[in-house]
């Protein structure tokens, strides 16, 4: 027995999977979003350049590929998000309809300590708006995320968490002023792994969840009062934005989210019912990453991207108050002996060309076992085929629900059921 990857999960049922992500493309395409694919396995430069060589991510959680016959120059890697390669893209096909609006929703790998909620494969739905300077922008997409969680999923366990890290310039800046401040701290206070992200990757210790470190922090000077005046006056719209478009939202100064390269409006969507991996969507701008990645200039640009499986944690207890489509009625057709086999082949097909989802059983059995048989399958209604119905041209219908029976000439078997 070789059991599946460790922090990977088989979908058995995939109803409440495929219900969530039609809704969310559906939701998706009313704000004019488009759907895009792009592949699984990339070269690993174009994390490294994106989320920045220091973060977990492409530190410590990366899939690499290394093919039999590579030749040693390119190195590939499973994707761990799909912004920088949505972002490759547009640079590649070279996109000039601007703003390009974009989701993709796939598989992502991250090698990290599978938990609830943490896997090492997981599904993100990725939506991306390239080319887009106005704040008005930021209000939108969030506004947009947060009508799809409360309205369309009725969810109403979660908060929206949004800080303001201002511009890359605004952040370098605030990066001296924390760094004095911890430097202050009297030695030994902070943790061993605050230490080094102090010299690494800073805005990270606000992520330690080490009780006495998270003290210090609350009397960390705050990005927000760091921000040039260019930035305050942005953020000041986006929240009133945010006010007159009805969005609930915290303001939470220690949200940095973990990859490198947000500036200005990040956020997270978060539910204290997921447990310690609370955020279901998290996102904001990345105004040079097009540059970043080769592009002939700057694209403001902002997105997010929702984790599917954390989203049907929390769709799975509300189950009752979605209106997921029910499966269709099944028709399951029965051939009492192989002489009716191929009968029951031609109607089901004729069932199928009228829409009518249709099996059966082709395994020679007993009659009552078949009946049974057909029970478990969940039909709705059975159609038994023997010598005499074969004979008279007629098909024997027994309504699962009702119990009821009738003898149904084979031509008028559609229009008996459809009706
Ligand atoms: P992220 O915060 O790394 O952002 O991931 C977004 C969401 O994916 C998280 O909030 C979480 O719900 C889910 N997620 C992340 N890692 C895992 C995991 N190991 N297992 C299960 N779910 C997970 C990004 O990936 C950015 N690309 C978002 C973005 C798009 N920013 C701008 N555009």
């Amino acid at each position: 027995m070789i059991n599946r990857v460790k922090g990977t999960q088989d979908f058995i049922d995939v109803t409440l999977f495929n219900y969530a992500i039609s809704k969310i493309e559906k939701h998706l395409r009313s704000y004019h979003f488009t759907e895009i694919k792009t592949p699984l396995i990339e070269n690993i430069e174009l994390f490294k350049r994106s989320l920045g060589t220091v973060t977990d991510v492409v530190n410590k959680e990366m899939f690499i590929i290394k093919p039999a016959q590579a030749d040693g120059i390119e190195t590939l890697c499973l994707r761990p998000e799909a912004t920088a390669p949505i972002v490759r893209a547009f640079i590649e096909n070279t996109i000039t309809r601007l703003p390009w609006k974009v989701f993709s929703t796939g598989p992502m790998f991250r090698y990290e300590r599978p938990q609830k909620g943490r896997y090492r494969q997981f599904h993100q739905t990725t939506i991306e708006v390239i080319g887009s300077a106005s704040i008005a922008q930021d209000a939108q997409f969030i506004t947009m995320l947060d009508r799809l969680f409360h309205e369309t999923f009725k969810l109403d366990n979660y908060t929206l968490n949004i800080n303001f890290l201002g511009t890359y310039e605004d952040r370098k800046k605030y990066t001296t002023v924390l760094k004095t401040f911890l430097d202050k701290q009297i030695t030994g206070a902070l943790c061993k792994l605050c230490q080094l992200r102090k010299d690494s990757n800073i805005m990270r210790v606000f992520d330690c969840k080490n009780a006495d470190c998270q003290k210090i922090y609350q009397d960390a000077p705050q990005i927000i009062d760091n921000l040039s005046n260019e930035s305050k006056k942005e953020w000041e719209q986006l929240k009133e934005y945010l006010d007159l478009l009805s969005v609930s939202y915290s303001y939470t100064p220690t949200l940095e989210r973990r990859l490198d390269y947000y500036n200005k409006t990040v956020f997270e969507f978060a539910s204290q019912s997921l447990g310690s991996q609370s955020a279901f969507c998290g996102g904001g701008r990345y105004d040079q990453l097009v540059h970043m990645l080769g592009g002939p200039k700057e694209m403001p640009s902002l997105g997010a991207a929702i984790g599917i499986e954390r989203l049907l944690l929390l769709l799975e207890p509300i189950r009752d108050r979605l209106t997921i489509d029910q499966e269709s009625a099944l028709h399951i057709i029965i051939p009492f002996s192989k002489d009716q086999k191929v009968l029951a082949l031609l109607l089901a097909d004729e069932l199928r060309s009228h829409d009518l989802c249709t099996d059966v059983i082709v395994d020679n059995a007993s009659v009552k076992s078949m009946m049974r048989k057909a029970n478990k399958m969940g039909a709705t209604y059975v159609l038994m085929l023997g010598e005499d119905e074969q004979k008279m041209g007629k098909v024997l219908v027994k309504n699962m629900t009702n119990g009821t029976e009738e003898h149904v000439a084979q031509i008028d078997v559609v229009k008996h059921l459809k009706k």
